[in-house]
């Protein structure tokens, strides 16, 4: 069975143009990144997730803020937490930033968000995990989605109980990367899971885990039932595996292609995070960007090395002088949007 990613879908009442969500990834699902994803094919993106702490601790102004932009909806912003109020309250503050759905983190397996009882431990604690998601539905009128892990440890099938208790505490949709917590990335994702998931739910699922082309994508569709993929890895430094995913038609990209998308990428960046943030920040997606063969090793260890955009900047352009060109165009097609900021801090923890 051959499945148009191209067809909408919706969760509740928002539209998803199409089949393909760009994954949160905490430490990347930056605004640039998130409306590349659209740009490229994405029908819904999300942002990395928020931690609810941030309310509590409003002092904590240390790890930089989200920020929205007009073009980037539909949009799914990722809340963490344990504390049913606390997270009520957050996801008040998402809608109100105008997030179109708000995302629940139950998948994220790293030991500083687990400990606190948020994250994949939530699994293991139905109750609670059912308690967040009601305070959470029941504080906003957009649709509450959740995203979670199989389970914690090898072979659990948690997510299998779990998952239907959400539903009926009012989760609108489920995203489930089928690796336990313990795996982190290891193995492979077993989407027969996602397909006992589905079948034990009425509500779109959408499978994570492992979707790296158009081929792995309509796989995981036909086989599961899964109402979208989501792609996580593969589009780091890599939107191009986004448009081949979501369409037939998709181009390889050139160099210039390739130096113009990071350039842009880096501005925005430094729009959003401010220089000194963004140049930690950017270092790990110049290789992303120049990998898969199309520079030279030498080149992106060099890159890494300069100290300032600038300097970044300037010696892409000596390297393909093409890419001023197809820098312009893309700025010219696509402004910077308005911004809008929303007042919670940004995880510096990674995994989900
Ligand atoms: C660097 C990184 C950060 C991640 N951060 C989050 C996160 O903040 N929230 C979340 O739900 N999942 C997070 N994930 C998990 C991804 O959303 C996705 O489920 C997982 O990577 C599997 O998909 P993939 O094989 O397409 O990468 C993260 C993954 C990576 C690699």
């Amino acid at each position: 069975m051959r499945i148009d990613l191209q067809t909408p879908w919706r969760i509740r009442d928002v539209e998803i143009p199409s089949r393909v969500v760009l994954a949160p990834m905490a430490g990347v699902s930056v605004q640039a990144f998130r409306r590349q994803g659209r740009r490229f094919g994405a029908g819904l993106v999300c942002s990395e997730m928020v931690s609810c702490a941030g309310l509590q601790h409003r002092n904590e102004r240390t790890l930089g803020y989200l920020k929205i932009a007009a073009d980037e909806h539909p949009l799914a912003v990722q809340i963490f937490g344990s504390e049913p109020p606390v997270m009520a309250e957050a996801a008040r503050m998402v809608e109100s930033a105008g997030a179109d759905l708000v995302d629940i983190n139950f998948g994220c397996p790293v030991r500083k968000v687990t400990k606190t009882g948020a994250g994949a431990t939530l699994l293991e604690d139905p109750a609670r995990a059912c308690a967040i998601v009601a305070a959470v539905a029941d504080a906003v009128s957009v649709p509450v989605s959740v995203k979670m892990r199989r389970g914690l440890e090898d072979g659990s099938r948690a997510a299998l109980s779990v998952g239907p208790r959400l539903v009926e505490a009012g989760a609108s949709s489920l995203t489930i990367h089928p690796r336990t917590a313990k795996q982190m990335y290891t193995g492979a994702a077993d989407h027969a899971l996602t397909a006992e998931l589905v079948e034990l739910v009425d509500i779109p699922v959408v499978a994570s885990g492992d979707i790296t082309s158009r081929a792995r994508a309509q796989a995981a569709l036909a086989a599961t039932g899964a109402a979208a993929v989501m792609v996580g890895r593969a589009a780091q430094g890599n939107p191009w595996a986004i448009g081949e995913i979501a369409r037939e038609d998709a181009a390889e990209p050139t160099r210039e292609d390739v130096a113009a998308e990071l350039v842009l990428f880096m501005r925005e960046t430094v729009r959003e995070l401010g220089e000194h943030r963004a140049t930690g920040f950017l270092k790990k997606f110049y290789g992303w960007y120049l990998g898969r063969g199309r520079f030279s090793k030498p080149f992106k260890q060099e890159l890494v090395r300069l100290e300032t955009i600038a300097d970044v900047e300037t010696r892409l352009f000596a390297e393909v002088p093409g890419a001023r060109f197809a820098l312009s165009r893309l700025e010219r097609e696509f402004p910077a949007g308005d911004e809008v900021l929303l007042d919670l801090p940004i995880s510096i923890y990674g995994g989900g």
